[in-house]
């Protein structure tokens, strides 16, 4: 069955200010102005950030909802900030490699925007490319490698990404910890991991980190007009790096071993947005 957002004559915009109306009725909340996606590792900051005004299943929500399969389609959280703003928590990411085509994988970011967000800070787990980021380090994006050899933006809308991951934003987290790094992430379709030829060539034209999700949805953040934040917890060293294969279950415990010190992390940086 074919994803309701790719459906013939839908409008992913419409779909997206639809979301948005249905969040802001549910929630109560008329704009938020902050908006968080959390992968893996990240999702404990949804409880760090603030007071939660509600808490909605994604499944609710238009374009959230799958077409045939129904998995765990996560949440959507609305968090009053003790600075008083507000922020919308995306606990419900659809990757690339789900074949729901590259309009489902932004339509989070759409609606964040919808909602008013002027600000989207997209978090991940991935790879590392540089060996002194094993075991658990945050990183914070500097620049993206898109190899997906797709967009999330459709005809001839010609969007720039210069300074995709604001500095002034990345100058704001390093105010909150001087010793975090930076590093280009490198997207690849997935859902393998990368082949040690793979992660090389990564390496060899300037990628740092390796993940499946963060790059599609930086573009569609810039072309709403956002300013973005994108961090990475290194689960693991890319594959080659490390000289052990690859495992879901080593990204998810790297991932829940981590959680606590960089959701604390990621709540004190977003406040001072
Ligand atoms: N590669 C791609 N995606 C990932 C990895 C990796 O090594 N680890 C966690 N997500």
């Amino acid at each position: 069955m074919t994803h309701p957002l790719n459906q013939d004559n839908v409008d992913p915009f419409e779909i997206a200010q639809q979301a948005a109306d249905q969040i802001r009725s549910i929630s109560g909340i008329k704009k938020h102005d902050i908006a968080l996606t959390l992968g893996s590792g990240w999702s404990k900051a949804a409880d760090l950030l603030g007071e939660t005004v509600c808490e909605i299943p994604a499944s609710d929500i238009i374009g959230f909802s799958k077409p045939a399969v129904q998995g765990h389609v996560g949440s959507l959280r609305s968090v009053r900030l003790s600075n008083g703003k507000h922020a919308l928590v995306i606990g419900a990411r659809t990757h690339f490699y789900e074949n729901h085509g590259v309009r489902a994988v932004v339509h989070s970011v759409r609606t964040a925007a919808k909602t008013g967000a002027e600000v989207m800070v997209l978090t991940n787990g991935a790879g590392g490319i540089q060996p002194q980021w094993a075991g658990g380090a945050a990183v914070l994006i500097s620049d993206h490698i898109n190899l997906t050899a797709s967009s999330p933006l459709e005809g001839a809308n010609f969007v720039d990404l210069t300074n995709l991951y604001s500095p002034r934003l990345r100058s704001i987290a390093k105010e909150v910890d001087a010793s975090l790094e930076e590093g280009v992430y490198v997207q690849f379709r997935g859902p393998h991991y990368e082949t040690p030829a793979e992660v090389q060539m990564a390496k060899t034209i300037g990628g740092d980190i390796v993940g499946m999700s963060t790059a599609l949805e930086a573009i569609a953040a810039r072309e709403s007009g956002m300013e973005i934040l994108g961090m990475s917890l290194i689960t693991n060293l890319a594959a080659g790096i490390q000289k052990t294969p690859l495992s879901h279950a080593e990204v998810i415990e790297a991932g829940q071993k981590a959680e606590a010190r960089i959701s604390k992390l990621l709540a004190e940086i977003v406040v001072r947005f």
